[in-house]
């Protein structure tokens, strides 16, 4: 065991004005399996950098071990597997490599192929193996889950679960809850870490916000009820002193000014005492609510389509330079359906959904499409996203002042609209598109992969809005507890 210790930590990039971190300590040990949660744009990526010692940043990291990341980047993905490996890790048994290939369910044969013709789901196992046969050295894992099918994710952590070592970035729920023994957050307002899985964490946040909230309501009955009381003791207290200072009485009795005295004296050290604890409540107060997430409903607007059927396929094979991605797939889409289309990785799902969408795709088979069907797209891929939000809106004939109402109520702050797209986290690309998609009126939406990179909080957001607008949809989404929730029709692959 050794500590990894991040003392008064503090960070920008360049092109930006906002600290993505300020002043923050906490130790790590290198025998946890760390999962690591938060927003995003938090930062998690950033942090994993700034231990690989990409940036420069103010304040110490301290650490006994060298970090691998990953995603690992292959420099020649034209060699043979074995030579992949072999460029991470030198000395390792052929029977050890072996032996993490076993455990991950991944066939021998693929260390003779070259690199890139592995699906990416195996190219995922193959570098995780390579890193963890590295001898001391912690691994940073940053979102592996979404390129695995669910199976591959079900694999991958079993697999993690026997090692040790290593900060895990993911917003899959079972997949972390399965994998991880300690859980590093990056809150809205702190970073803390707590032993447990993603499960416990949840649950012990989900406690800490209902105390915040019934204590934040009691607060505010309490200053309510002491700003009232301190007004009266100050409206008697201005009475006593007029009649001091007023000499008779209308009974005309002179009043008793030591009497009188008195009492102001004993109305000052009551409305003291009032104002102290009405100054307590405040500061209570404020100390609340501070990491209380905000998940502003969002909202869809479906249009509905005038006859029932909306799309049909038969018998479909696709194809890519001769190969099959997909044989004989058929089913029809109807108005309401909430379909969820599943497989393995390479099983030509992705593949189906551009048909549907309309690209250019190499196919035999019968597809019928409504006429002047209204379509939304969500891509599985974020990396042609370029330029400003503007730019973007105008550009794809959206509201701009909706789509930024969208990315507000997704977690964006305000500053966030002034980067370039392309140095958003890989989270808020995706949240890119999927706003994109809430203001646009279809009568099908087409989501591949919705989920990839997007935070918890949202992942419920968004499955919220579409069980209370119920628009018709397509997806594929390897994340068990949002198909399961949303889908009401399973078409296998
Ligand atoms: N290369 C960069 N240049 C400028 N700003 C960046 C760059 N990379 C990230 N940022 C900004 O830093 C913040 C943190 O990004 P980071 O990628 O670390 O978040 P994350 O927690 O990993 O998010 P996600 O869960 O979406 O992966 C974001 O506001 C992002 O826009
Ligand atoms: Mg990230």
């Amino acid at each position: 065991m050794s500590l990894i210790k991040v003392t008064n930590l503090t960070f920008a990039y360049n092109v930006s004005h906002d600290n993505i971190f300020e002043n923050v300590s906490f130790q790590i040990d290198t025998d946890w399996k760390l999962g690591f949660t938060g927003r995003n744009g938090r930062g998690k990526t950033t942090f994993l950098h700034l231990l690989l010692g990409k940036y420069e940043y103010n304040g110490r990291i301290s650490a006994s071990v060298g970090f691998e990341y990953f995603p690992y980047e292959v420099a020649d993905n034209k060699a043979d597997t074995i030579q992949v490996i072999a460029s991470i890790c030198q000395d390792y048994q052929q029977w050890e490599l072996l032996r993490e290939l076993h455990l991950l369910d991944v066939s021998e044969d693929v260390l003779y192929r070259p690199f890139y013709t592995l699906s990416s789901g195996e190219q995922t196992k193959v570098l995780l193996a390579a890193l963890f046969l590295k001898e001391n050295s912690f691994l940073l894992i940053d979102e592996p889950t979404n390129h695995l099918d669910l199976n591959g994710r079900k694999v991958v952590s079993d697999y993690l679960k026997s090692k040790q070592g290593f900060i895990l970035v993911s917003h899959d729920r079972t997949f972390l809850d399965n994998c991880i023994d300690h859980i590093l957050s990056i809150n809205k307002t702190n970073i803390e870490i707590q032993k447990g899985n993603f499960f416990s964490w949840w649950q012990n946040k989900e406690r800490q916000d209902r105390f915040e909230l019934a204590e934040n309501s009691k607060l505010k009955k309490d200053v309510r009820r002491l700003t009232n009381a301190a007004r009266k003791v100050s409206d008697w207290s201005d009475q006593v002193e007029k009649t001091k200072i007023g000499g008779k009485r209308a009974s005309g009795v002179k009043p008793d000014k030591g009497y009188l005295g008195h009492k102001a004296a004993k109305m000052m050290t009551r409305s003291k005492a009032i104002e102290a604890r009405q100054q307590t409540a405040i500061e209570k107060k404020s100390r609340l609510l501070k990491n209380i997430e905000s998940a502003d409903n969002l909202k869809i607007s479906p249009i509905s389509y005038h006859t029932d059927r909306l799309a049909e396929l038969e018998n479909i094979s696709i194809f890519y330079d001769e190969k099959a991605a997909c044989t004989d797939v058929s089913f029809v889409i109807e108005q309401g359906d909430r379909i969820a289309l599943c497989g393995k990785n390479g099983s030509g799902k992705s593949s189906i959904l551009k048909l549907i969408w309309g690209e250019q795709i190499n196919y035999t088979g019968l597809f019928r499409k409504g006429s002047r069907l209204k379509l939304s797209y969500v891509a599985q891929n974020t990396a042609f996203l370029r330029g400003n939000l503007t730019d973007y809106a105008a550009a794809v004939g959206i509201d701009e002042s909706l789509f930024k109402a969208n990315l507000r109520k997704l977690n964006f702050s305000r500053l966030q609209f002034e980067k370039d797209i392309s140095d958003f986290s890989a989270g808020q690309k995706k949240k890119v598109l999927i706003a994109k998609s809430l203001c646009e009126q279809a009568h099908l939406y087409i989501w591949d992969e919705p989920l990839n990179y997007i935070d918890v909080i949202s992942r419920i957001q968004i499955e919220e809005m579409l069980l209370e607008y119920r628009p018709t949809i397509i997806f594929v989404e390897h994340d068990r507890t949002f198909s399961e929730n949303i889908a009401a029709k399973f078409v296998n692959i």
